[in-house]
């Protein structure tokens, strides 16, 4: 089994990713500065695997990594999940976004090409899209950022296309939409306090852990709430194996969208939570984003055709497993 490195490894996705790869048998080395992420989550699956399967470094993707690849010889690909994704706060910190999602993978790549690392799956977002001008949305909709986080990725990924043209990295960069749920066994889950995420603060609601507050516009769906496509973290890692494996075997580089090629409307994903906890969801009115679009959905067709990639589970697996997650770590991890 390959040997890779996973950075944001302590952060909501990472560390899902990062017990899934090391359940496949991949030897994984994890890096996160833990200025959004967590060491708890790192410490666990150290514990569970063994230092032999898993080591984790704190080091920030914009300062020196040498010393990380130097002493890790032998990494053959780069998952990269490390980044900040907070769209409002990037409203407010543009500068953030840019030195971290942008320089941060720029120094990254810059390191792997020194160090003959020439594999990377790359963490982008549907955010790249900007306002859809249809839906599903695939590959060949304009890219067209309306935010410094959509923004900061787009040129992440610019970044990384040129390192392929000059320097010979094969990639695939993954276009997300929404990702939710946990770990199928609920033993990772995502702890970022506040969350942004709508089924997070649902469930949060419902244990009363913190008041949840609606703050979508009223659109023109049957419900009057936006819908957007929810994918389950699992199953959005899976596509980073199929992913991994198939740059490894000398794929074609490309972006691809990920998602599950239906949607939910807010309502929708309340309810499934009060269904799973048995709670209703005390819902008040918070400040109403503007602009939101009505309905933002994948086209997955091309994750399938060239992957054969699909999701599995249901987003009331997804609140499941993410109930059970909360039920055991109200205010998430601890450090
Ligand atoms: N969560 C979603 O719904 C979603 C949707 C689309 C795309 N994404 C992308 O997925 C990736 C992971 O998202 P997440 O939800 O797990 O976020 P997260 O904040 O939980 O995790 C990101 C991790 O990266 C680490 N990190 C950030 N900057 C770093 C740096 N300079 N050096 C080292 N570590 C650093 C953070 O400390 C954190 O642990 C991000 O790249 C994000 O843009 C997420």
């Amino acid at each position: 089994m390959a040997k890779i490195l996973i950075t944001g490894a302590g952060g909501y996705i990472g560390s899902v990713a990062t017990y899934l790869f090391l359940q496949k048998g991949y030897e994984v080395v994890g890096i996160d500065n833990f200025a959004r992420g967590f060491r708890q989550p790192l410490e666990l699956l150290q514990s569970k695997f063994g230092e032999k399967q898993f080591r984790w470094y704190e080091a920030d993707l914009k300062n020196d990594l040498s010393p990380i690849f130097e002493k890790e010889k032998g990494i053959q690909a780069v998952a990269h999940y490390g980044a900040f994704c907070n769209v409002d706060e990037s409203l407010t910190h543009p500068e953030l976004y840019f030195a971290n999602n942008t320089w941060g993978c720029a120094h990254l790549v810059e390191t792997m090409v020194k160090y003959n690392v020439l594999h990377l799956v790359f963490s982008s977002t549907c955010a790249v899209y900007g306002q859809s001008q249809y839906v599903p949305l695939d590959e060949k909709h304009p890219v067209n950022p309306i935010t410094p986080y959509g923004e900061s990725k787009h040129l992440a990924e610019k970044v990384v296309e040129w390192y392929a043209k000059l320097k010979g990295l094969s990639y695939v960069m993954f276009r997300y939409f929404n990702v939710c749920g946990a770990s199928d066994d609920s033993l990772i889950g995502d702890s970022k306090k506040p969350s942004f995420h709508l089924m997070q603060n649902a469930i949060r609601g419902a244990f009363g852990i913190e008041p949840f507050k609606l703050t979508c516009p009223q659109v023109d769906t049957p419900d009057k709430t936006p819908i957007r496509d929810y994918l389950n973290v699992v199953d959005l890692n899976e596509s980073h194996f199929m992913g991994l494996e198939y740059v490894l075997k000398g794929g074609q580089s490309q972006a691809i969208n990920l998602g599950t090629g239906t949607g939910n409307s807010v309502y929708e994903i309340i309810k499934t939570v009060e269904e799973v906890t048995g709670k209703k969801v005390e819902v008040s009115s918070g400040a109403l984003r503007k602009g939101d679009p009505t309905k933002l959905v994948a086209s997955i067709e091309k994750a399938e055709q060239v992957l054969g990639w699909k999701p599995k589970r249901t987003i009331k697996e997804s609140v499941e497993t993410l109930v059970k997650w909360y039920q055991q770590h109200p205010h998430g991890w601890k450090n």
